[in-house]
């Protein structure tokens, strides 16, 4: 393995390890997810598709785009140019801000089912306020889920039970410690298109309230979503879709239009806001009145910057339709891996939508490859794993310089099969995030 430089970012990382909790505040930024000691943990500045780290060293992001945000991009010049004219104005005052009022328009205009919105500043709080509303509305509080959901208690009950717990999903082994016992028995888990253990839990366990992700890494069959839909409406269930990651990336809205199937509440997070936070949950009128029934507010759900941000990007969405450029480059991408994989006889298994594809490599040494992968890329100056997260700065120059770096990798790994090169010995990315779907 090659000598370990210390340099800014992994020394500060260290550092991050003592101060805070988990060293940052999102799991899936922890630099052992991808590689650990190699993997810059910090950007001084990042634009378009490109990232610099506190070396001023420069990557082309071919992997996670600010976790999904960043759909159009980081450092959108009109998305930031919108929300600095604002900030300038002021983000903050004892009223309201008008933006806010704008965007429910908006975005009640795209999804013309939907009556009344709710905005927060995350995806966990944005589905634990769905979660409320909908326990308001059946008077129940058993809960059906297929999909990641975010960390608050709701959902990690689903681990109290012994029976039907995520701790296959999630994190294996993950410990419970801090959700309230009293609450085992109210989330009930089923795996993408198991259309018979969701039957089971409305007909026999009676629930009420089914809460999914639309798709995920997983192809419905056998019209899995229709079905849900039938089914809901059978058991005068609400079906609530999260589509915090899903939502406006491979379409203008939730990417259940594509289905045809409308859920009865809809959450969307992350690519809305372009970076800047801002979710929001959209539901239909005799279930979100119900939220007067309940107690539902936060101070910073009502600053500006996030409702600008969204309301900009939606309009730059719409302008550029910028949902088929994103699919159109995901498209690419897996067949970029297909054409290289074939060139250098190697195994892999391609997965996820077009605008968050990802693929493994088909044998017993996945976790190495990839870490091996990640490894290599961050020399010729790509931030690259087995996922993509595609905005529109991944435009066909980009691929192009991705594919010629991949290709060199993937060689490197032929020629490590064939027993022509040598393993290098490295500590593996963390590899430990199950999902349902
Ligand atoms: C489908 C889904 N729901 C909820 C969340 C949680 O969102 P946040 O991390 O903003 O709380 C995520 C985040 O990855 C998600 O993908």
């Amino acid at each position: 393995m090659e000598k370990i430089k210390k340099n800014k970012n992994n020394i500060l990382w260290n550092e991050a390890k003592k101060l805070i909790l988990g060293g940052n505040s999102l799991f899936s930024k922890r630099p052992e997810n991808f590689l650990p000691i190699f993997w810059p943990a910090y950007f001084s500045k990042a634009k378009g598709c490109f990232v610099w780290d506190l070396t001023n060293k420069k990557y082309i992001d071919m992997s996670l785009m600010g976790v999904g945000t960043n759909v159009l991009g980081y450092a959108n010049k009109k998305i930031d140019n919108a929300v600095v004219k604002n900030l300038k104005k002021g983000n903050m005052t004892t009223l309201n801000c008008p933006e806010e009022v704008y965007l429910a328009r908006k975005l009640k205009t795209i999804h013309p089912w939907a009556s009344k919105v709710k905005f927060a500043r995350s995806g966990g709080e944005a589905n634990a306020i769905a979660i409320r509303i909908a326990r308001a509305f059946t008077k129940q509080s058993k809960i059906a889920i297929c999909g990641y959901h975010g960390w608050h208690d709701w959902y990690l009950s689903a681990n109290l039970s012994k029976k039907n717990s995520m701790k296959k999903f999630l994190l294996k082994g993950l410990k419970n410690d801090g959700v309230p016992k009293e609450l085992t028995n109210t989330v009930y888990t089923f795996e993408y298109n198991d259309f018979n253990r969701l039957e089971y839990l409305l007909k026999v366990k009676k629930i009420r309230i089914i809460k999914m992700e639309v798709i995920r890494n997983i192809q419905p069959k056998n019209n899995f979503l229709q079905k849900v839909r039938k089914l809901a409406n059978r058991y005068k269930a609400i079906l609530i879709f999260d589509e915090c990651t899903t939502g406006f990336r491979q379409s203008f809205g939730g990417i259940h239009k594509h289905f045809k199937v409308v859920p009865d509440m809809v959450i969307f997070g992350k690519a809305i806001g372009n970076g800047y936070a801002i979710t929001s949950v959209l539901g239909k009128k005799r279930i979100m009145k119900k939220a007067d029934q309940s107690f539902i507010s936060s101070t910073f759900w009502s600053e500006r910057s996030g409702p600008t941000a969204a309301l900009e990007t939606i309009r730059f969405m719409e302008k550029n339709k910028t949902w088929e450029t994103v699919k159109n480059q995901g498209k690419k991408v897996k067949f970029i891996w297909n054409r290289i994989a074939k060139k250098h006889g190697i195994k892999i298994k391609i997965f996820g939508i077009d605008s968050i594809c990802s693929f493994n490599f088909d044998n017993n040494q996945n976790n190495y490859f990839k870490s091996f992968l990640t490894y290599q890329m961050l020399k010729l100056g790509f931030l690259a794993s087995n996922s993509v997260m595609i905005s529109i700065c991944h435009n066909n120059t980009i691929l192009k310089k991705y594919e010629r770096a991949l290709d060199k990798v993937f060689k490197m790994i032929s020629e490590i099969n064939n027993s022509k090169r040598k393993k290098i010995s490295l500590k593996e990315a963390f590899q430990g995030f199950y999902r349902l779907n």
